[in-house]
């Protein structure tokens, strides 16, 4: 199997079963036209979050990682009515394209994003007691992975699901030679989880629109 394989099944399934209607589609077109970076998960990887969203019949979302609200926009539709999603964004560009995506999605009264870094906010989110949240979906800086992973956890209950983006890292993972921080911070989150009585947790690894990568899922035990 090469990298070709998987983009042709993705270019099968996607428009199948995760079509873009206007609003996905205007929201990456917007993405790009700002300049952010093409680094949203895939319209596969957004219709996963948007499942998983629904099957713990999740009501509060947390989202670390905006960009132009792709991902957020996929797991907002998937809220019951009054259900409600935060979303974190550093990037002041980053965040006033994502709210103009998010009043074209039809979910901005449903999503509230909070500009500044995540290390920042989050104690915000605590000391409001804006939790606790039945889903949180890491994705922001990577080096920042293990720091985030002890928030999701303070803003969050028994049951609760905590999803990690790009972990695999096209397998730099497995690499424990490796001094990329992004991978660094990976392996320090295995580490954590593989002793962690916290949480039951797994990595499940992907291909597709975006080459090799991989999922952190882990529950939140009692
Ligand atoms: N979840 C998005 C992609 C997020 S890309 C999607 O799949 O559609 C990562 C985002 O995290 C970028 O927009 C970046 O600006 C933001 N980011 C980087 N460092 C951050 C920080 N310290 N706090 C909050 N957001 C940060
Ligand atoms: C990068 C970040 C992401 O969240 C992603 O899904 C892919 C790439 C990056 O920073 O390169
Ligand atoms: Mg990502």
């Amino acid at each position: 199997m090469s990298e070709l394989n998987w983009q042709a099944v993705d270019a099968y399934l996607a428009p199948r079963l995760a079509p873009h209607d206007v609003a996905l589609e205007s929201a990456l077109q917007r993405s790009a036209e700002a300049g952010l970076p093409a680094i949203a998960v895939s319209p596969m990887q957004g219709k996963m979050l948007h499942v998983l969203a629904r099957s713990i019949a999740a009501e509060s979302i947390l989202e670390i990682g905006t960009l132009g609200a792709y991902s957020t926009i996929w797991m907002a539709r998937a809220l019951p009515e009054g259900g409600r999603l935060v979303t974190l964004e550093a990037d002041p560009k980053h965040a006033e394209v994502a709210r103009q995506n998010l009043a074209g999605a039809g979910v901005a009264d449903r999503v509230e994003l909070r500009e500044g870094p995540a290390i920042d906010t989050l104690p915000l989110l605590e000391a409001e007691a804006a939790g606790p949240f039945d889903l949180v979906f890491i994705d922001a800086d990577k080096p920042s992975i293990p720091a985030y992973y002890e928030w999701a956890l303070r803003l969050t209950r028994p049951g609760s699901t905590i999803v990690v983006d790009n972990v695999v890292r096209k397998g730099k993972l497995s690499d424990s030679e490796s001094r990329d921080p992004a991978v660094m911070a990976c392996r320090q989150l295995v580490e954590q989880l593989a002793t962690d009585g916290r949480v039951a947790a797994t990595v499940l690894q992907t291909v597709g629109d975006k080459g090799h990568d991989g999922f952190v899922l882990a529950t939140v035990l009692g």
